[in-house]
């Protein structure tokens, strides 16, 4: 079928993130404040809602869903909504349901998962030395995470680890980290941070370019590029050397907003069509007011026909974030 939803730059949205919660059990610095507001209740959708709100994009075209958080894992009910998505990809109306997590629930849930049908899970580990993890989350705990993965193998899901790149944090780690990732059989991916809602640090302290990364990790591994992608913004390279993928994602070194097929949906209704930009619809306004299906689908349309071609993200010593929300608050 042709896909429907296709913004003013001609590119068509096949790929829905939904955050289902703000919350986390975790704190990375460089995505949370040390002391964040979340969110009341009844701001937050119900499952119903926001089941209902990720069937319209399905029947816009929408492809491929992700659901995150915050920690998807954490959100009540959260295993209802997958059940919800799992005759739509039964049906062939969908291609990919997924989920983006810090791994620290996969243990109880990573069966479960399987069963509704999600095939692979994106977990985010930026270290593998307990105490650097610990301090990065905040009081995180890595043997939960490593379980968490162990669980993930064992239900037969595939893994591909996510690692955002800090300067001071984890750069002299980060080829230990894929090597080890490719030793479990796992893809890597390697994210550059991006300045979205105020931390506790200045970001362009933290802040390092994986054209870097790459350089260093091209001094002693050979590098090939492939022809592939997992519908998201990662460009992706064979290592010869470890046999496995890894992937950049690269919004400050290296644009790839020509390519965006994807909008976000938060925990309260809102899309953001660009991570990058302030912009937002108010599709709980929208639900909550009675709105048909077909109105709803028009609301969908008129904001999809407004993304942005691009972000704005800069890191610049003393500025303020580009994107005023947090990363948490659409789960990237
Ligand atoms: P795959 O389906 O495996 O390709 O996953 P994905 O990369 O689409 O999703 P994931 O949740 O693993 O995201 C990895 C990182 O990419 C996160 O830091 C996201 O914030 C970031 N990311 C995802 N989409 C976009 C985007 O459109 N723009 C930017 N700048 N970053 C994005
Ligand atoms: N910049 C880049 N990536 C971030 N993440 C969280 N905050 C940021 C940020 N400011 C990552 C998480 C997770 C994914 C959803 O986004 O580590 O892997
Ligand atoms: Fe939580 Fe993920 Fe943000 Fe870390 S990156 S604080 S795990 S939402």
């Amino acid at each position: 079928s042709r896909p429907r939803l296709v913004d003013g730059f001609g590119r068509a949205v096949t790929y829905l993130r939904v955050s289902v919660t703000d919350r986390c059990d975790l704190r990375c610095v460089y995505c949370m404040a040390e002391h964040m507001t979340f969110l009341p209740k009844a701001q937050v959708l119900t499952l119903e809602e926001l089941e209902r709100l990720a069937s319209a994009f399905i029947d816009l075209g929408v492809r491929k869903i992700r659901i995150t958080g915050g920690e998807p894992l954490v959100r009540k009910g959260v295993m209802d909504l997958f059940g919800a998505l799992s005759p739509r990809l039964a049906a062939g109306d969908l291609d990919e349901v997924t989920l983006t997590t810090n791994g620290t629930r996969l243990e109880t849930f990573a069966a479960g998962l399987a069963a509704s049908g999600v095939r692979r899970v994106n977990v985010s580990l930026d270290s593998l030395n307990p105490e650097t993890f610990r301090r990065l989350t905040r009081g995180g705990d890595l043997a939960q995470v490593l379980r968490g993965l162990e669980a993930a193998r064992a239900a037969g899901l595939a893994v591909k680890i996510n690692a955002v790149a800090l300067r001071d944090d984890n750069a002299d780690e980060l080829p230990d980290l894929v090597a080890w990732a490719h030793a479990q059989g796992f893809d890597a991916t390697l994210i550059e941070a991006m300045p979205m809602g105020e931390i506790d640090v200045d970001r362009s302290d933290q802040f390092l370019s994986l054209r870097d990364v790459r350089a260093r990790l091209e001094s002693y591994w050979t590098l090939t590029d492939l022809d592939l992608t997992t519908g998201g913004p990662a460009r992706y390279v064979r290592v010869a050397e470890t046999g496995g993928r890894l992937g950049f994602i690269t919004p400050l070194s290296h644009n790839f907003c020509e390519l965006c097929n994807r909008v976000r949906l938060t925990c309260t209704g809102t899309l953001h069509t660009c991570l990058g930009r302030e912009d937002a619809s108010d599709l709980r306004a929208v639900i909550r007011s009675g709105a048909s299906d077909g109105e709803l689908r028009e609301a969908i349309l008129r904001a999809i026909d407004a993304k942005p071609e691009g972000h704005d993200f800069r890191i610049d010593r003393n500025a303020p974030p580009s994107v005023q929300r947090h990363m948490s608050t659409t789960g990237g």
